[in-house]
């Protein structure tokens, strides 16, 4: 079996599509192709992006671009909320970062509507930086080759790809994640209809070669809701909340109070915080999704010292600045009372 890696490069190479985000590495010019990609497709986007390019050039004007000019340039695209973060990260850009484009990933990470997936290609494309940038084409691609039946809503499967891609991320990281999304774009079709004759990985493809191609990969359980617990760790440090962003695809990108899969009781709660001066059960709440039934519990917990790797922020800063999702709104109305 050739390395599959090559052939994907090369192919790239030779059939890369002229795309206008693509004249070069500017990465403003990425930034803003990749957010509009995230809900939208490529012929689509073309149109809309060459607009606001021309209408905001650089970083500098889109972080003093009027709200209404903004939406408006952003209208008929939907997910109104990738336009308003567009304009808050270019804001923090010429604040935080003289405004120059972050080049590291985890800068490019803490910008406002910049989950792993795009941070991952802007890094990659943009700084050649060795990240990985896994979307929906890219865990089909993947499983395809691989022959893996797997549920690709998972968030778990979405993380060993991830982990996968790693290990066999060439050194032309940006080309490999643009060549695997465009094979999945172009060639490698979802819905079972791959045009595997024109693939220049149909003789490594494990899917094609045992003619699983259009079962791979597996529908999510359609109208069966996943059931799931969780318990939700309010955290106080002094007059402050814990809060995180969420990364997966439900939710994406607003902020939520730290939690973890399953219910625990009081006593592990009390070791798994043993810096908590208090502890207390908060309230449940059941939350309905289109594809998702959540259960959850809560506990109050006065810590010592700020745990790291989380936002803390006031009652009114989260007010202000943070969106938190509907499903943790209960949690929210209970901390304001304490
Ligand atoms: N879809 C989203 N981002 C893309 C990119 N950089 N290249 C090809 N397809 C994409
Ligand atoms: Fe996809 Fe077919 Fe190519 Fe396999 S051979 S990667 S299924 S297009």
């Amino acid at each position: 079996m050739k390395n599959y890696v090559t052939l994907l490069l090369n192919w790239f190479l030779e059939n890369r599509r002229e795309l206008p985000w693509r004249k070069d590495i500017n990465p403003y010019h990425v930034w803003i192709s990749e957010v509009m990609l995230q809900q939208t497709k490529i012929d689509k986007v073309i149109h809309y992006y060459n607009n606001f390019i021309q209408e905001i050039p650089d970083i500098k004007s889109l972080s003093e671009i009027s709200d209404d000019k903004l939406l408006k340039l952003w209208e008929g695209l939907g997910y109104y909320s990738r336009a308003r973060n567009l304009k808050k990260a270019a804001i923090m850009i010429m604040n935080n970062f003289h405004g120059e484009f972050p080049d590291n990933y985890d800068s490019i990470l803490s910008l406002p509507g910049i989950g792993e997936y795009t941070a991952g290609a802007i890094a990659s494309i943009c700084f050649q930086l060795p990240e990985v940038s896994v979307d929906g084409n890219t865990m089909r691609v993947f499983c395809r080759l691989y022959n893996l039946d797997l549920d690709i809503s998972s968030l778990q499967v979405r993380k060993t790809i991830a982990s996968k891609l790693r290990n066999i991320l060439p050194e032309k990281s940006g080309d490999f994640n643009q060549a695997i999304m465009e094979l999945g774009e172009t060639i490698c079709l979802p819905n079972g209809i791959p045009k595997c004759s024109k693939c220049p990985l149909c003789y490594c493809c494990q899917a094609h070669v045992n003619q699983n191609e259009t079962l791979i990969p597996r529908k999510s359980t359609r109208g069966e809701k996943l059931e799931e617990e969780y318990t939700i760790f309010l955290l106080k440090y002094k007059n402050k909340y814990a809060l995180h962003k969420r990364q997966t695809n439900l939710l994406k990108n607003m902020w939520e109070f730290p939690n973890e899969t399953g219910f625990f009781t009081y006593d592990e709660i009390k070791e798994k915080f043993k810096d908590s001066v208090y502890i207390e059960m908060g309230p449940t709440n059941t939350h309905i999704f289109s594809h998702q039934k959540w259960f959850m519990n809560s506990y109050f917990i006065e810590v010592k010292k700020k745990i790291d790797g989380y936002v803390w922020a006031t009652i009114e800063e989260i007010n202000l600045n943070y969106a938190i999702p509907t499903a943790f709104m209960p949690f929210f109305d209970y901390i304001k009372t304490k």
